[in-house]
């Protein structure tokens, strides 16, 4: 798993004392003093000389933070607030790269979406395990592609270059112009600057994306299923928020 050292690291500093033991030598840390504020971004305190108005621990963040770009959604009429659900589980026989080293059981993954979120949901997967995948959901799915391109290697088949979102309901789209929302994707795949990025990182432009195959409206709920870095939650946060 490629892990991602957060901008926020190195925050402490380290000290040796010389009547230390080995034990403890070289691992003692004092923290910096800081104020009870945090980088909007990586979450790190403050330093406590921070100006009032700072938002982020350095420039890093502040760059990172800007480029994480996500719509708000439109301010439209909704008859009701609606509940969905973004499943992002490791896909089928993909388990190996993160901790829980086990499989999930797509099943009774699909069974709970479809009992738990009648308004909708949208599950990402592999093209590779489409076929069983599919099998196992309600009919009237539909399956969306996002081409994230593919990952240069040695390969004695074509490169896999997308892979497939399954999305079972959602909001209908507003009709009184022309819409503006496809069921593929062409964007770039993981968001390095990420606090936590890791391998199935989506990035920014595939939650938007997400969230308008869904029909997402600010007042909505978005339940993470496998929050991972949590991106997905700070995406819909931005799409959500009034500012
Ligand atoms: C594809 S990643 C999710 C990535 C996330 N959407 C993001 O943008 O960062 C899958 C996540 O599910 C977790 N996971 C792996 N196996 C699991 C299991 N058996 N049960 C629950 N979660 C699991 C992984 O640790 C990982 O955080």
């Amino acid at each position: 798993m490629a892990g991602h050292t957060s901008p926020g690291a190195g925050k402490t500093r380290h000290v040796a004392s010389s009547g230390a033991s080995d034990a403890s030598r070289g691992s003692r840390e004092i923290p910096k003093r800081q104020n009870g504020r945090f980088c909007k971004w990586c979450k790190s305190p403050l330093d406590w000389w921070a100006r009032q108005d700072s938002k982020f621990c350095g420039k890093r963040c502040r760059q990172a933070s800007w480029r994480f770009l996500v719509c708000r959604a439109e301010l439209e009429q909704t008859d009701r607030p609606m509940s969905f659900a973004y499943a992002d589980p490791p896909y089928p026989g993909k388990s190996h790269y993160y901790p829980e080293q086990r499989e999930v059981d797509h099943a009774s993954l699909v069974d709970r979406l479809t009992k738990n979120y009648p308004d909708g949901w949208a599950l990402a997967t592999s093209s590779e395990s489409l076929r069983d995948v599919l099998k196992l959901c309600p009919v009237g799915v539909r399956v969306c592609a996002w081409f994230k391109g593919p990952r240069i290697t040695r390969s004695k088949r074509a490169l896999v270059s997308w892979e497939p979102v399954i999305v079972c309901g959602g909001r209908a789209l507003q009709v009184a112009s022309p819409c503006t929302i496809a069921d593929g994707l062409i964007a770039r795949g993981r968001f390095r600057a990420f606090p936590g990025a890791m391998v199935g990182m989506k990035p920014p432009a595939f939650a938007e994306w997400v969230f308008h195959l869904l029909g997402a409206s600010r007042v909505d709920r978005l339940d993470d299923l496998f929050p991972g870095s949590g991106a997905i939650s700070r995406a819909w946060a931005r799409y959500t928020s009034a500012e």
